[in-house]
C-alpha cells in the first residue's frame, strides 16, 4: 500500500479544510475509477490542482483483503496530499473500519453517493444512497466519532433528486452529522448528458453552512470561474476536463506539450501499466491530434512504440 506509516503520518498534517478556509475556490481532481491514481494525481498537482481524490474503492473489499488494499490504493510520503480516499459503502461500521485503516495515509475519506452504474445501485452503493438520508447520516456520524483526528475530513459526493427539497434535506442531515463538505454533481441519477443544473447547486449551497463543491461539465479554468459565479460553490471538481487536459487548472486551454512530457516522465517513474499510460495519452491528445494521427496513435501496443511516436511527431 505504502511505506512506513510513521513517516507517512508526519507528512499528513495538512488539514484539507484549510483549503476551503483560504477563501480561494478550491480546484479539485474528481474520483475516477481507473484514472485518478497516484501517477495522474502527481501530474495534475503539478498544474495547480489543490486537492485530489482516489478512484472509488469498495470499503468492504478494502477492509477484508490486504490484496485489495495493495492493488486499489497507492500513495507516497511526499507529494500526494491533500488526498481524499473515496469509498463505496452501505454499512457504517465497514466504512469506519476502512477509514481507520486509511487514516494514517490520507487526509480524509469521501462516501460515494453518486455512482449511477447498475451494479453499484443493485449492491446498495453509490447514487441509491441519496434516497437513504438516515443511513448517510449514520455513516458520517460513525466515522466522525470513531476517527480521533478532528482534521481528518469526512465528505460525501452526491447527485441531485428531481425534487430538490429532498437533496437539501439530505445535505442538511449530513451537515448535522458532521460532514466536512459536500460535492454535488448537478445531475439526477437518471441524467447522463443533459445540461448540469447549476441553479440546483446554488440552492443547495444557500441552504448549507459547510463548503459545497460543484461538479459537472467544467472543461476550462474559465468554465470553473463561471460555475463558481453561477453556484457560489466553494470548490470546483473536474473529471473529464482533467483527463482531456491535466493542465486546465493552470489556465491552459489545451494540453501543452510540456504536460505530455511530464506525464511520460511521471508514468514511467511510477511503473504505470501500459494500458493506463496509453489511455491517458489518448485522452490528453484527443483535442490536439487529427483523425489520421489518432488512427495510428490509438492502436500502438507498447510503451516503446508510444515513446518513438511521441519523439518522432512532437520531439517529446
Ligand atoms: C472515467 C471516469 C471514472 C469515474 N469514476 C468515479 C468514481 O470512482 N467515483 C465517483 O464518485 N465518480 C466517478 N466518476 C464521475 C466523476 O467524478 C464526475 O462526477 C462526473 O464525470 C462529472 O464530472 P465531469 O463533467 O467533470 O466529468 C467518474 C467519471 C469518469 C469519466
Amino acid at each position: 500500500m505504502i511505506g512506513d506509516s510513521t513517516e507517512a503520518k508526519e507528512c499528513r498534517l495538512k488539514d484539507p479544510m484549510d483549503l476551503f478556509r483560504s477563501g480561494q475556490v478550491v480546484k479539485i481532481c474528481a474520483p475516477m475509477v481507473r484514472y485518478s491514481k497516484l501517477a495522474f494525481r502527481t501530474l495534475v498537482r503539478k498544474y495547480s490542482c489543490d486537492l485530489c481524490y482516489t478512484p472509488m474503492i469498495v470499503a468492504a473489499d478494502f477492509v477484508r483483503s490486504a490484496k485489495a488494499r495493495d492493488s486499489e490504493f497507492t500513495t507516497n510520503k511526499a507529494g500526494d496530499h491533500p488526498l481524499i480516499v473515496q469509498f463505496a459503502a452501505k454499512e457504517a461500521q465497514v466504512l469506519c473500519d476502512a477509514a481507520r485503516i486509511i487514516c494514517p495515509f490520507a487526509d480524509g475519506i469521501d462516501l460515494n453517493c453518486g455512482c449511477p452504474q447498475r451494479w453499484a445501485m443493485a449492491e446498495g452503493y453509490g447514487a441509491c444512497l441519496i434516497n437513504k438520508p438516515e443511513l448517510v447520516k449514520d455513516m458520517v456520524r460513525h466515522v466522525r466519532n470513531q476517527i480521533d483526528n478532528p482534521k481528518f475530513s469526512v465528505s460525501i459526493k452526491i447527485r441531485i433528486h428531481e425534487d430538490l427539497k429532498r437533496t437539501v434535506d439530505l445535505c442538511q442531515k449530513a451537515e448535522a452529522a458532521g460532514v466536512s463538505w459536500i460535492t454535488v454533481h448537478g445531475r439526477s441519477t437518471e441524467e447522463r448528458h443533459q445540461p448540469v443544473h447549476y441553479d440546483a447547486i446554488k440552492t443547495i449551497k444557500q441552504g448549507m453552512s459547510i463548503p459545497v463543491v460543484a461538479n459537472g461539465d467544467v472543461k476550462t479554468l474559465k468554465d470553473a470561474e463561471n460555475v463558481h459565479h453561477l453556484t457560489e460553490a466553494d470548490g470546483i471538481m473536474v473529471a473529464r476536463g482533467l483527463l482531456a487536459n491535466p493542465a486546465m487548472f493552470a489556465g491552459y486551454e489545451e494540453t501543452p506539450f510540456k504536460c505530455i512530457q511530464d506525464w511520460v516522465d511521471i508514468a514511467l517513474e511510477h511503473g504505470t501499466p501500459f494500458t493506463c499510460f496509453h489511455h491517458h495519452l489518448m485522452y490528453m491528445m484527443e483535442r490536439i491530434t487529427s483523425k489520421q494521427e489518432k488512427k495510428v496513435f490509438n492502436v500502438l501496443s507498447s510503451t516503446s512504440a508510444v515513446l518513438d511516436y511521441l519523439n518522432d511527431h512532437y520531439g517529446v
